[in-house]
């Protein structure tokens, strides 16, 4: 059955207010560009002509320039879940034009099949390659789109001449079975392949294939400044000594990393390490620092859902999809992110906090409590589960008005129940086997910047019969009120709380 060739504009005509589309990727890699593109400008003139047009959007995590950016601008979106990024997208969200829940991303895709969320009505899937039986080679990234495309009333293609056939491979493609008929998820190493190269749909679901021609246009990283060379060069020390130490074993355990420059930072210094043995990747995403580590041999194997780089390394890797095709393997995020595995596996996860406090809770997503800024992302499927998770951030923004250490972060992702160890520009503060006042006292002298250490030890020492976990609680947000009420938390004032 030969699929319908159809223009974006056309694939926008079928899709109606109200509709729930599901798109293919992870991060811009993968993710649809024009039907989107296409949609936004539809909405646009929807709203001119004075009539309601909005979308809900599931997608693996955050998307691009022509997803959550156009359909943000065009106020197009509803519900949107489980991750974004965007500027444009995160205005909308704190202003409460579209509606965000902020999920675990390994949950979203069994919490559709679930039947939580409303019926996806289209799913928007991109491939490299594609055949007339349903047989999809996706690009480079996957997300959530097996379930959305098997739980989808309908299907468009976008098919991506950027993308090469080459690709084929790379994928490991697998649905799990729900409750009660989940089995163990047979990955006993990341390179273990349990699924298909390809994606297998139902050809009849197809409404019609878009001919794109595009890179993922992510953005090059800019050089890792000082404090992030820092925080990265104090991460590869704590894991030298574990290694040292003989609790990371000789041949090193997989690794899961964030994105960003910190990221970049750690990975760049694991990989100029003599020391530290040529490891693998048990992570989400694979980004520029892993492609280059694998060029150099010190990064061998990684399981991922995306490789998110930028467009002069994807098109550098394009061309050498040989080298490539034995060393990375893209799966579902149900897979790459699946607790399961990383408990199986012993990953070391590193992941970004935004604040954390001195107990040892960490806050990824709310900028001072209360506006989102990205999402919590794979950051708690890992965490929860690792061999040892570890956050990092720098230990002051905002040229010093902001400590990133604080008596109690404003909003909780991941309390201390999870986190293993903190490490800023400033140290390495290992919280394993220590109760909360002895984390106080290592995150205080290890993490916090000098300006605010005092600040924080007027804090635990005016809480100091305050029960096992010692706050007071009409003082443990000092910090960020001095910092709304003055622009700059140096100005809180402990004092005036003791009795
Ligand atoms: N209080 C207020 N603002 C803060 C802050 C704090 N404690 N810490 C940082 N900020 C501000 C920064 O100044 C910056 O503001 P700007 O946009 O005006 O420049 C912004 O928040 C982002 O900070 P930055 O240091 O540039 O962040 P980053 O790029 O290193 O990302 C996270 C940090 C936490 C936002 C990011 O890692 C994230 O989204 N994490 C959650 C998802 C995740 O962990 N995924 C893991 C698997 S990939």
């Amino acid at each position: 059955m030969a699929f319908n060739k159809i223009t974006a504009e056309e694939a926008a005509a079928m899709i109606n207010h109200g509709d729930t589309l599901g798109l293919s990727g992870f991060t811009a890699p993968g993710t649809p560009k024009s039907i989107t593109s296409a949609l936004a400008a539809k909405a646009e003139k929807e709203h001119e002509a004075g009539r309601e047009f909005k979308v809900n959007l599931f997608t693996g995590a955050s998307t691009n320039q022509w997803t959550d950016g156009a359909l943000s601008r065009a106020n197009a979106i509803n519900m949107r879940a489980p991750y974004q990024n965007t500027p444009d997208l995160r205005s909308r969200i704190n202003s409460h034009d579209a509606h965000y829940f902020d999920r675990h991303l390994s949950e979203l895709a069994q919490e559709i099949r679930y039947g939580f969320y409303p019926k996806i009505k289209y799913a928007i899937i991109e491939v490299a390659d594609f055949d007339e039986e349903g047989n999809l080679v996706l690009g480079p990234g996957v997300g959530n789109a097996p379930t959305y495309a098997a739980m989808a009333e309908k299907i468009f293609i976008e098919h991506n001449a950027k993308l090469p056939k080459s690709i084929r491979g790379m994928h490991d493609i697998v649905v799990l079975q729900d409750p009660p008929y989940r089995r163990e998820i047979p990955i006993y190493s990341p390179s273990d392949r349990i699924g298909s190269p390809v994606l297998k749909i139902d050809p009849k679901k197809v409404v019609g294939i878009v001919e794109t021609d595009s890179y993922d246009t992510v953005k090059p990283f800019t050089e890792v400044d000082e404090t992030s060379t820092k925080i990265g060069n104090n991460v590869v020390n704590f894991l030298l000594n574990e290694l040292r130490v003989g609790r990371i074993p000789k041949n090193f355990l997989p690794l899961q990393s964030g994105v960003g420059n910190v990221a970049n930072a750690v990975l760049y210094g694991l990989g100029e390490n003599d020391e530290i043995p040529p490891f693998q990747m048990y992570t989400e995403v694979t980004q520029e620092s892993v492609i280059e580590l694998m060029m150099q041999g010190k990064c061998t194997f990684s399981s991922t859902s995306s490789i998110t780089v930028s467009d002069q390394m994807e098109e550098k890797m394009f061309a050498n999809m040989d080298f490539f095709r034995d060393k990375i393997l893209m799966r579902p995020v149900e897979i790459s992110n699946s607790p399961e595995i990383v408990r199986r596996l012993g990953v070391i996860s590193m992941n970004t906090a935004l604040e954390a406090d001195i107990f040892g809770g960490v806050n990824s997503t709310h900028v001072l409590g209360t506006r989102m800024m990205n999402g919590i992302g794979g950051s708690g499927d890992f965490t929860r589960n690792a061999y040892i998770s570890i956050f990092s951030c720098p230990s002051l923004t905002k040229g010093g008005s902001i400590s990133n250490i604080v008596p109690m972060v404003a909003h909780a992702d991941h309390s201390e129940h999870s986190v293993d160890v903190l490490i800023t520009d400033q140290g390495i503060a290992d919280l394993r086997g220590k109760d909360p006042v002895d984390r106080a006292k290592v995150i205080i002298e290890n993490c916090a910047a000098p300006e605010y250490r005092e600040l924080l030890w007027d804090y635990l020492k005016l809480s100091q019969k305050g029960g096992q976990t010692p706050h007071t609680l009409q003082a443990a947000f000092e910090l960020h009120v001095a910092f709304n009420e003055t622009g700059d938390m140096r100005n809180a004032n402990f004092a005036r709380y003791v009795k």
